[in-house]
This record gives structure tokens, C-alpha cells and sequence, in this order.
């Protein structure tokens, strides 16, 4: 079973997860930082990623794991407090261009393809001070930060993404517990998507009117989108997973992707609703201007989709209480079935089938766009014979294929989540996704190619599953 010559293979980090160096050579602090340090008792065996995988100091090393997979690019992601310790651009921190632009370097040197991601979830402290995403603001610098990065890297990057899944970072970290901890659902959540769409719209045409011309580049943003399957076959059940699926991949997709642009309608209404109900005076999800509808509006060359997993959906009880919340406003109850294969990660069950469902759904929402799978992955606990991990990148892999060659979907590539071992967030270093393990006792925190290596290393090189492994 092979892909098209033309197909991509890579794999994904994130800076945060990988690089440590938390606070050298001028980098400044971000909301991860802050966050760990102050609350390390939310964190997973109390761990913090000053250190994570050392990959700040082994930019050769870690490009040579990449070369010996043969992956045709590396996504991963800048971190912007250290690009600009104050998160503003008026103090650009020198090292910080230098150490991307040696990693873009090395990276070319054996012809793997730099594909960056402009935010994976690392704000400077210092504009949180200001509110983070909730302040409207905030928009304006990202803005100047994204400037400063097609500046110095956009001759040599010519694949762009703004954001890494704005719907885990607004709901986990203004919804819930991530950092930096705003447990506010239903409310600041929504004014955390409301800037990050509008910041993305607007790097997009600042990127099409300024810089598309000298460096020749893409851009489009990764979101996240679990399939949701309806619990029966009954038409609440069916309503209710709609809702679901707008909710949590409409939010984000239908205002960029759609022909009409803005929040999906169920969504509107839902929240209208419910915002009246509960007293406000106002919707909790905010209103796009028209100008701003139109600006979002199709501020894309591809799409990013990251995909781990499956949720069946029924509908709620209606019932919502005087706090706002997202998920009473989502009104659905989700589940995973009990003999779906388990992961390491609570959330993460084994469910091919349901990658090809969700590619299939895009296709028909929103008119078969260019799709990089930019994370697919699978953690299981420690150790070098992971053979289920392998089979878990090939089944996936499989069902891929089928919606690429029967259903027509059009994928350009597929990213493996993660190069290698590292710091999973909250969850610490207890979930392992990588290809290579990382030994976090050694000095060197040495990488280790596992069994899956070897399986992922084949498929990149030859192009083609093997129908034995
Ligand atoms: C995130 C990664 C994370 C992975 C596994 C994705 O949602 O982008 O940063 O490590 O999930 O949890």
C-alpha cells in the first residue's frame, strides 16, 4: 500500500516540550514557566520543563535523529519569549534568531524541510500581565511578533503555521487548569478564540500582501479535531454530535474555512441562548465586525489538522446553571467505548476508523481543502519494543489512505506526534508519544531509537505501508 511520490512524511515537537533553557541567553518567561513554578503540585510528579529534553544545546544531534528517519520535513514550533523576552518587538534577543536560524540551517543542510509554528502555547509572562488572549490587544502583538519571524526566517521557511490548536490552549488554559489557569468556561475561553482567529487573520494578509512574493511560502493554522461519532443512530444522538463537532472543531474551522466565514450557527445560537438565559446583557461569545468576517474568511493556503482519537456523543440535559460554562453550552455528553483500545493517556483511545470519518466530514464542510496532517500520534509507557505504538501509526496510516485514494480527500502529508519523548504538560513526563525514547535519568538525556523508529523510518523512505512488519 503506498502514498503518492509527492507525498510528505515528518514528524512534530514543540518548543515548550522539547528545548529547556528556560532562562538562558536572554530568553524571557513564558506562561508555561510561570505556571510550573508557582503550581508545581498540578503538574505530574511536580515536574517543570526547565530542562525537558535539553534540545536547545543539541540542535546537530536532534536533526541527526531526523536524518536517520528520513523524514522529509520537521515541524516544530518558536517560542516567542524567546524570540522577544517581553513578548513586544522593540528587544529582539539575538540568541533566539540565532539558535532557529542554526536550527533552519542544519535542518537544510540534509534536506529536511523547516515547517514552524509560530505559537504552540509558550506566551510571554509578561502579556498575560495584560490578560494573554482575553485582552483584544494582543492581536496587534502577535502581529509584531509574527513580523519579526518572516523577517528573519521567511527566506529560509517557507511553510507557516500560526497556531497549534487554539481550541486545547483557549479551552484548557482560560476554560481549565493549563496554564495559565484561568478556569473561567464559557467566558474568557471565547475571548481567548475570538483574538487568536482575529490574530490569525491578520498575520494571513499581512503575510499575502507583504511576504508572500519574496519568500515564496504558505501559511494556514493547525486545529484539532477528535472525531465525534453519534452514541446510536437516533437523531438526537446524531444532533448532538453535530453540535459537538461544531463546538469544537467549527469553532475554530468554520470562520477560516467556510464559504460564509464566522462562528458555526449552532454555536451562535447556542451561546445567544444561553448567555439570555443566564441574564447577561450580551452574548459570552463575542461578534465578529463584517470586516473582520471578511478578513478571517478564507486566511488560509492549507490546513493544519491534528487527530489522536474518537468520542461518541448524546445530548445533555439542557440544563444550565447561573455559571456560565462551555460545556453546558456544548449540551452533549461524550464518551469513549470501553473496548476501544486504551493509550497511556486517559483521553486517547485506538480508533482508526474514525480518522477517515473526520477527513471525510472536512471534505464535505468545507469543500475539500489542502489538509497537512500536522500531528497523529500515541503514548504508551517506557521502553524500546513498542509495537503498539507501531501498530497504532500503521492503522492509522491505513485509514488515511482509504480517505485519500477511495474518498478523494486531499492530504498533502502526514506528521508523526513526536520526534521523541518529552515534556507532556500537565501530564509531566508520564506520557511518552516519541519514536525516540528519552532517557531522563542520563546526563545527556539520551535518545533511543524505538521499534517504531525503525517502522516510520520505512514508511517515510519507501512511501509505501508494508503488509508486514
Ligand atoms: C498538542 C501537543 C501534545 C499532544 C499530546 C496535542 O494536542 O499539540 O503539544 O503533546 O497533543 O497530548
Amino acid at each position: 500500500l503506498c502514498f503518492h511520490s509527492s507525498f510528505a512524511f515528518g514528524v512534530a515537537t514543540a518548543s515548550f516540550q522539547i528545548e529547556g533553557a528556560w532562562n538562558v541567553s536572554g530568553k524571557g518567561e513564558s506562561i508555561w514557566d510561570r505556571y510550573t513554578h508557582e503550581h508545581p503540585e498540578r503538574v505530574f510528579d511536580h515536574k517543570n520543563a526547565d530542562v525537558a529534553d535539553g534540545s536547545y544545546y543539541k540542535v546537530k544531534e536532534d536533526v541527526q535523529l531526523l536524518s536517520q528517519l528520513g523524514v522529509n520535513f520537521y515541524r516544530f514550533s518558536i517560542s516567542w519569549p524567546r524570540i522577544l523576552p517581553d513578548g513586544l518587538s522593540n528587544n529582539v534577543n539575538e540568541d533566539g534568531i540565532r539558535y532557529y536560524k542554526e536550527l533552519i540551517e542544519e535542518l537544510r543542510k540534509n534536506k529536511i524541510t523547516p515547517v514552524a509554528t509560530m505559537y504552540h502555547w509558550d506566551l510571554p509572562q509578561s502579556l498575560q500581565e495584560l490578560g494573554g488572549w482575553t485582552n483584544p490587544i494582543i492581536a496587534d502583538y502577535f502581529v509584531d511578533y509574527a513580523r519579526v519571524l518572516l523577517d528573519n526566517f521567511g527566506d529560509t521557511v517557507k511553510v507557516w503555521l500560526t497556531f497549534n490548536e487554539p481550541l486545547t490552549f483557549c479551552e484548557n488554559g482560560y476554560g481549565g487548569d493549563d496554564a495559565p489557569g484561568g478556569r473561567s468556561s464559557g467566558f474568557e475561553d471565547y475571548m481567548c478564540g475570538h483574538n487568536v482567529l482575529r490574530a490569525h487573520g491578520m498575520v494571513y494578509r499581512m503575510f499575502d500582501q507583504k511576504y508572500r512574493k519574496i519568500t515564496k511560502g504558505v501559511m494556514g493554522i493547525t486545529n484539532v479535531f477528535p472525531w465525534i461519532e453519534p452514541a446510536t443512530t437516533s437523531r438526537e444522538d446524531q444532533k448532538a454530535a453535530d453540535a459537538a463537532r461544531q463546538f469544537m472543531f467549527g469553532w475554530y474551522a468554520n470562520p477560516i474555512f467556510s464559504q460564509q466565514g464566522d462562528y458555526p450557527q449552532v454555536m451562535r445560537k447556542a451561546v445567544d441562548a444561553n448567555s439570555k438565559r443566564q441574564g447577561f446583557p450580551r452574548s459570552r461569545l463575542p461578534y465578529f465586525t463584517a470586516e473582520e468576517v471578511e478578513m478571517i474568511r478564507g486566511s488560509f493556503d492549507f490546513m493544519g489538522l491534528n487527530h489522536y482519537t474518537t468520542y461518541l456523543a448524546a445530548p445533555g440535559s439542557g440544563k444550565i446553571s447561573t455559571k456560565p460554562s462551555y460545556q453546558d453550552d456544548i449540551n452533549a455528553i461524550i464518551t469513549q467505548k470501553d473496548e476501544w483500545p486504551k493509550s497511556n493517556s486517559t483521553w486517547l483511545r485506538v480508533v482508526p476508523w474514525g480518522f477517515r470519518r473526520c477527513l471525510n466530514w472536512i471534505k464535505n464542510a468545507y469543500n475539500n481543502p489542502k489538509i497537512l496532517i500536522t500531528e497523529n500520534g500515541v503514548s504508551f509507557e517506557a521502553g524500546l519494543h513498542d509495537t503498539k505504538r507501531v501498530n497504532y501509526i500503521d492503522a492509522y496510516l491505513r485509514a488515511l489512505h482509504a480517505a485519500i485514494y477511495k474518498d478523494g480527500c486531499h492530504v498533502l502529508g502526514y506528521t508523526y506526534w513526536s520526534l521523541m519523548d518529552n515534556f507532556e504538560w500537565m501530564r509531566g513526563y508520564s506520557e511518552r508519544f516519541g519514536l525516540y525514547q528519552v532517557d531522563y535519568e542520563s546526563q545527556n538525556l539520551t535518545r533511543t531509537p524505538r521499534l517504531s523508529a525503525k517502522y516510520f523510518s520505512n514508511v517515510a523512505k519507501t512511501g509505501c505501508l508494508p503488509d508486514d512488519y
